[in-house]
């Protein structure tokens, strides 16, 4: 509340006129990494660290954006929305140029000041928040009525055709749909979802945040669902009803992707097998079974590792580092990889003293020290109420 009180009174000082102040949170993904854009299953949550943006229209056609954050600003108009040099205001003009291109009805020109606490580049999805955020705030001042799936799929569609990452939809849905002390089972192929109860007292999921975002990121991304796409193509020749990951098997992946491509074959295999396992995680949830869950996330890593080649030897430490610690249940890096935090459930009255130690490590072995977080699972994007 105090980062949104102090967002409406820099508002006001830029623009002289009194704002809508829009919350949209980050995200965790407890298990299910890359498989939302081979119509997989995910198991992502919103947490307590977010995106706060205050929006209001001003009258003229201009787009006039201030990152307090980075005491940056950003001017354009309307009929001028298009990539810049600085990669912030594109998370914000990718939305209103969606909107555009949609037909939706952006009649005037709009002032947008924002701040957060999702740290940058630590994999929680601070792009996708303020995303959402925006096309959450223009369909509140436009009264749009977007429904929360379109807000999601707007914002997805931003980053892929305006931004250039071709992500699935699983960091949007989760700001946008989240819900306290609960995890999101969605399912990519429908966008159909579930809430499924986490409000264990006994566990804590605690975040390390590697401190490094390795730069390959975002075309090692593309590439690997570009191989993803390959895989599904070479099995569609024997077996036409195959039209994603989700539809094929490790035998048809063997038969009919190994021999043409070992590489293909190798990351088309972690997806299959990692889709089967959220299925085994979710049974595990059902019955507690924190234990067993917590294994299914490091076998995550290994495939994430190994097979997918998304990891790097930071968050391989990271996860080395808390393998055969008797408080950490279960360890992975999460998101798409490269850097950023991995995710670990630990016995809740040892997370700090498990965190202290994985830093002494992390920082002996690295030079580097790492800050860490214990996130709490909230709600989605909603209009902040000031008093
Ligand atoms: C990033 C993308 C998501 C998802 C994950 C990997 O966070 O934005 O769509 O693909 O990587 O699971």
């Amino acid at each position: 509340m105090i980062k949104a009180a102090n967002l409406k009174r820099s508002f006001i000082e830029n623009f002289s006129q009194e704002p809508l102040i829009v919350r949209s949170p980050g995200r965790i993904n407890l298990i299910g990494e890359h498989t939302d854009y081979n119509e997989g299953l995910v198991l992502p949550a919103a947490i307590n660290k977010n995106v706060y943006l205050a929006i209001a229209k001003n009258g003229t056609d201009k787009v006039r954006l201030y990152a307090i954050d980075l005491s940056d600003s950003f001017e354009t108009t309307l009929d001028a929305i298009k990539k810049t040099d600085k990669l912030w205001p594109d998370y914000i003009l990718g939305v209103i140029e969606q909107l555009q291109l949609n037909n939706y009805a952006i009649t005037e020109g709009i002032d947008i000041a924002f701040t957060g606490d999702i740290p940058q580049g630590a994999g929680l999805s601070s792009s996708a928040a303020l995303e959402c955020a925006t096309a959450f705030a223009l369909s509140t001042v436009f009264n749009l009525n977007l429904a929360q799936l379109d807000i999601a799929l707007l914002s997805q569609a931003a980053e892929n055709q305006f931004v250039g990452v071709n992500c699935g939809l699983m960091d949007q849905f989760a700001s946008v749909f989240g819900k306290e002390q609960h995890l999101i089972k969605l399912d990519c192929a429908d966008y159909s979802y579930e809430y499924i109860p986490f409000n264990t007292t006994d566990i804590k999921i605690l975040l390390l945040d590697t401190q490094v975002k390795h730069s390959l990121a975002s075309s090692a991304y593309n590439e690997r669902r570009e191989q993803c796409e390959k895989g599904v193509e070479l099995i569609a020749k024997h077996e036409p009803s195959v039209t994603s990951l989700r539809h094929a098997s490790e035998e048809m992946l063997l038969k009919y992707v190994k021999p043409i491509d070992e590489i293909v074959y190798k990351r088309c295999s972690y997806v299959v097998s990692e889709i089967s396992r959220l299925q085994l995680a979710c049974e595990d949830l059902k019955k507690d079974d924190f234990t067993a869950f917590g294994k299914r996330m490091f076998e995550t890593h290994e495939g994430l590792e190994k097979q997918y080649e998304v990891s790097c030897k930071e968050l391989d430490l990271l996860v080395q580092l808390v393998k055969n610690n008797p408080y950490v249940l279960g360890a992975r890096m999460m998101g798409g990889g490269f850097g950023g935090c991995t995710v670990n459930l630990v016995k809740a009255d040892r997370a700090e003293q498990v965190a202290e130690e994985v830093a002494a490590a992390y920082k002996e072995q690295t030079g580097i020290n790492i800050p860490y977080y214990i996130a709490e699972i909230n709600s989605g994007t909603t209009v902040v109420h000031l008093t």
